[in-house]
């Protein structure tokens, strides 16, 4: 029977399995935890126990001070909880609550989404994770070429880094994917970075609007919403301008297949001169939802960001209801 750990002040809470420590639960339930090496050896992790009972199941080298272990302390990347537990720790909730980190990751695929879309996918060290928050972006360099590029994967799998990298004649870093990266080189990951990330305690349901490669932050803060289980509905309307502008179709459609409060709505306007989000708006207001009534997300190119921006605030929809990024 896994144990339930509230912590406090956030009042986020997660579930434990005895052979699990209570950071490896904490980040598979999607929370940003304050945590560094996740091997005993930096200290960032400490937190203290307020009721309940943990257990030493992995080896540490950080020495806690005797006050330390007195008032409560522990790592939470070498404990698992023996009870219910509630604990005093860290959880960063804004972008600002996160430091810029430096790692050196490794290729563990490339794979082709469309031939215009590529899925890079890094890993990073065991013991030099990413801490992110999702929809964030980070700026990723091989040598002299780097790009900004967003996250496309949860926070909840932080050591397992995903990127949808489009094929742009003169960037030189994409040109780097597209000819010649191979899985088990190094690419430095630089970052996090981006105000473009869910609110902490998501009052409202989710309304997503994705234009070509902006789905890629879009997925990252769907699977964090539900895997913290905060999403009471999400609708996401991806509109696609370019061949293959769609390129994980059915991923969106496997997922709302799955889940009741999962609505996808694919749209496609190839012959647009440039990316506008006219189509969106009129199929959401054909779908009669109210937008005033959402959190809502926009990511794409920038034609389309801007004038979505101008064309919600118009409908009523309220600056802090509003978050956008360029993609
Ligand atoms: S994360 Fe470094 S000691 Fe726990």
């Amino acid at each position: 029977m896994p144990n339930k750990v509230l912590i406090l002040p956030s009042r986020d809470d997660f579930e434990v399995n005895a052979s699990d420590t209570l950071l490896e639960a904490a980040l598979r339930a999607g929370l940003a935890i304050n945590y560094g090496c996740s091997n005993g050896n930096c200290g960032l992790c400490k937190a203290r126990i307020v009721s309940g009972t943990a257990v030493k199941i992995r080896h540490q080298d950080y020495v806690l001070s005797d006050a330390e272990k007195n008032q409560g302390y522990l790592l939470l990347c070498s404990h698992t909880a023996a009870s219910a537990m509630e604990i005093e720790a860290e959880v960063a909730n804004r972008p600002a609550d996160i430091q810029f980190q430096e790692i050196q990751a490794r290729v563990k695929t490339i794979q082709p989404l469309t031939d215009k879309v590529w899925l890079l996918h890094l890993q990073t060290p065991r013991t030099n994770r990413l801490r992110f928050l999702a929809g964030q972006s980070v700026a990723l360099g091989i040598d002299d070429d780097s790009g900004s590029y967003a996250i496309a994967s949860c926070p909840c799998d932080d050591r397992n880094l995903q990127f949808h990298i489009r094929d742009i004649p003169d960037n030189p870093f994409a040109q780097r994917v597209f000819h010649g990266l191979r899985a088990g080189e190094t690419v430095n990951v630089y970052g996090p970075a981006g105000e473009f990330v869910l609110r902490p305690t998501p009052s409202r349901p989710l309304l997503m609007l994705a234009c070509n490669s902006g789905f890629a932050p879009i997925k990252s803060l769907v699977e964090h919403a539900f895997s913290l289980d905060i999403a009471e509905d999400v609708h996401l309307y991806w509109l696609a301008t370019v061949k293959g502008g769609h390129y994980m179709a059915n991923w969106c459609r496997s997922w709302s297949d799955a889940l009741d409060n999962f609505h996808y709505h694919e749209l496609s306007a190839e012959s647009l001169q440039a990316p506008n989000p006219d189509l969106v708006l009129a199929q959401i207001s054909r779908d009669h939802l109210d937008m005033t009534q959402f959190d809502v997300y926009v990511s794409g190119p920038a034609s389309f960001v801007s004038q979505a921006r101008a064309a919600l605030l118009q409908r009523g929809v309220a600056p802090s209801q509003l978050a956008t990024a360029i993609n």
